[in-house]
């Protein structure tokens, strides 16, 4: 039996955040975050406190897009999330300025087609794979791998994008769903291979309202949403809470889970 003065509880009490800023002197790199969800996430690691770093491929967006932040807190580099040299541009720079990186947010996923599997291009799914299953292994391999990161040292966390698309098949983009719920798995995998140091978890949204999936919802928002049990559709907020959760000291126990926020949807009994 233990009561209220027990050391656990102590603890347990003074481990409050003090304030907001969870993220207070750490840097974080959000791939893909020149609008959508990259964005909203990069904005909120920045609220609470982190450096962060931006990519996307086109710089004119990125950059204004990096303009809005506090002077001296955000830093754009263009490039293609499955390119090595536009991965090791942005480690050696983050190395060179910082000299350190606490959280790494795989954010930057396509899905360039629409239509039945049967019928898919190869090629196609070549690519959806390259970028979202093989790019997000590479973002943490390297991260990993780069000394003048401390990557480890810094218990580093690694936030995947995933979907709820992985988990349900969804009509008309089964591929895409395939290449998520592989990085659900490689999510788990380097999990259970880089802890303790490292966390590594993953948040699988329904329709978020943002470019990439307005073909889902466009002229029929309401309808889409009356299948979600909180009667909305995701916003790029609600997304950037729950990776703000999973990188901080929050969920210091938290690792190798996949975090659906999907306003209650695959639940009900829906999908994407
Ligand atoms: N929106 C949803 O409903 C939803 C649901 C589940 C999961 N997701 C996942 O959430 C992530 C973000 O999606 P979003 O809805 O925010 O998309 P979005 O609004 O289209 O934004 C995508 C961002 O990624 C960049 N980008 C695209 N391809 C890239 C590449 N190959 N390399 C580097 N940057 C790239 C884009 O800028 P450039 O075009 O300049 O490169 C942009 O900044 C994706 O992984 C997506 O699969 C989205």
């Amino acid at each position: 039996m233990s009561d209220d003065t027990s050391p656990t509880q102590s603890k347990a009490s003074s481990s409050v955040p003090k304030s907001g800023r969870r993220f207070e002197g750490q840097v974080a790199v959000i791939t893909g975050a020149s609008r959508g969800i990259g964005l909203g996430i990069a904005r909120r690691l920045n609220a609470e406190g982190a450096t962060v770093v931006l990519t996307a491929r086109k710089p004119e967006a990125l950059s204004e897009a990096v303009a809005e932040f506090p002077d001296g807190t955000a830093l754009a580099i263009a490039g293609k999330a499955d390119d090595p040299a536009h991965r090791a541009d942005v480690f050696d720079t983050i190395a060179e300025k910082f000299g350190r990186l606490d959280v790494l947010v795989a954010n930057a996923g396509i899905n360039p087609v629409y239509g039945p599997l049967v019928d898919m291009e190869l090629d196609a799914a070549r690519k959806i794979f390259e970028v979202n299953v093989l790019g997000t292994l590479a973002w943490v391999q390297d991260a990993v791998h780069h000394d003048g990161l401390k990557f480890r040292e810094n218990k580093g966390r690694v936030v995947t994008l995933s979907s709820v698309a992985g988990q349900v098949p969804s009509e008309g983009i089964g591929f895409y769903g395939i290449s998520k719920a592989a990085v659900s798995h490689l999510t788990k995998t380097l999990a259970v291979e880089l802890g303790p140091d490292i966390r590594v978890n993953a948040v699988a949204p329904a329709v978020v309202k943002t470019k990439f999936a307005t073909a889902l919802y466009e002229g029929r928002e309401e309808q889409v949403a009356s299948a979600y049990p909180a009667k909305r559709l995701g916003t790029p907020e609600d997304i950037a809470g729950a990776v703000a959760y999973l990188a901080s000291d929050d969920a210091d126990w938290i690792t190798a889970q996949v975090l659906t926020a999907d306003g209650g949807v695959v639940t009900a009994g829906g999908g994407a």
